[in-house]
C-alpha cells in the first residue's frame, strides 16, 4: 500500500496533510527517511513520524463462516447475531459485515473495518462473483431455464419488476437426504436474490450456503460453520484484485 494511504488510514490526518509531512522529511520507514508519498509499505514495516512509532494495523479483515440461524447484525436483543462470534478484544475496532446473508443462509461472510473495500465488494460496478450452494425441492433445472439465467431476465411480482443480471448455474451432487443441489454464481447482491431466482422457476430453496466470494472460499459442508478467522494475505489480495484496489 502507498505510504500516504497507510498513514491516512491510520487516522494520522488527511492524505494531503500526511503528504506534507512526508515531503518535509518527517517520516522514516525501517530507519530510512522517505520523501516519496507513493513509497510502497506494508503493515509490518516500522514507520516513525517525527521519531514516534505509529501503529498501522488499523484495517482488519476477517471471515466468519456464518451458521444458519444467525442474524447479520452487530447487535440484537433477541436473536443470535454475528457480533457473538467476534472476540471481545476486537469489539472496539469498528468491524462490520460486508453486505448481509439471510438469517437462514450459512457460509462466507467477510467482516472488516475497511470501508472502501466493503463498499467496492458490494457495488454492482465491480461485479464481484459470489457462489451459493442451494439445496432445493422442485423439478431439476432444464437447459432452457439455465440459458435464461445465463442471459439475465426480469422477475415480475405483484406489480414490481426487477432485472436480474446474467448469472451462472450448475447442477451438482444431491444432498445427503437426497434433495437436489445447484451452484449459482451471481455478480450482484440484491435482497434475497438466490431464493427469489429459484422461486421464479418454481423451486424452493431448503438450505442456502455461500461458499465463494471473489475466489475466497469456505468448505461446501457445514464443518467450519461458526469459525471466525483472519483472512490470509492471498485471500486479501484476491479481494483487492477484484475491486481494483491492488497497488493502492
Ligand atoms: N440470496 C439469498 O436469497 N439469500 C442470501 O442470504 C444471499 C443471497
Amino acid at each position: 500500500m502507498r505510504l500516504d494511504r497507510l498513514l491516512a488510514n491510520s487516522g494520522l490526518g488527511t492524505r494531503s496533510r500526511v503528504r506534507d509531512k512526508i515531503n518535509h522529511g518527517g517520516v522514516t520507514v525501517n530507519g530510512t527517511v522517505i520523501t516519496d508519498a507513493a513509497f510502497h509499505v506494508t503493515e509490518d514495516d516500522s514507520i516513525l513520524i517525527d521519531g514516534h512509532e505509529i501503529n498501522c494495523k488499523t484495517h482488519l479483515y476477517y471471515l466468519l463462516d456464518k451458521p444458519d440461524g444467525v442474524l447479520t447484525a452487530m447487535e440484537d436483543k433477541r436473536l443470535p447475531c454475528v457480533a457473538d462470534y467476534i472476540p471481545s478484544e476486537l469489539k472496539s475496532k469498528k468491524l462490520s459485515p460486508v453486505g448481509r446473508l439471510d438469517y437462514h443462509t450459512s457460509g462466507l461472510l467477510l467482516i472488516t473495518n475497511d470501508g472502501e473495500l466493503s463498499h467496492r465488494l458490494q457495488s454492482p460496478r465491480y461485479e464481484v462473483p459470489k457462489t451459493y450452494l442451494a439445496t432445493f425441492s422442485g423439478q431439476d433445472w432444464t437447459e432452457n431455464e439455465i440459458n435464461t439465467i445465463v442471459s439475465g431476465f426480469t422477475i415480475r411480482d405483484k406489480g414490481y419488476s426487477e432485472q436480474i443480471a446474467p448469472a451462472a448455474l450448475e447442477m451438482t451432487d444431491p444432498s445427503d437426504d437426497g434433495l437436489s443441489r445447484a451452484l449459482l454464481t451471481l455478480h450482484e447482491g440484491k435482497t434475497h436474490e438466490v431464493r427469489r431466482i429459484f422461486a421464479h422457476f418454481n423451486k424452493e430453496v431448503a438450505a442456502l450456503r455461500r461458499i465463494e466470494l471473489a475466489g475466497v472460499k469456505v468448505s461446501r459442508e457445514l464443518d467450519s460453520c461458526g469459525r471466525f478467522r483472519p483472512l490470509t494475505d492471498d485471500e486479501l489480495r484476491l479481494l483487492f484484485d477484484a475491486t481494483g484496489m491492488s497497488g493502492n
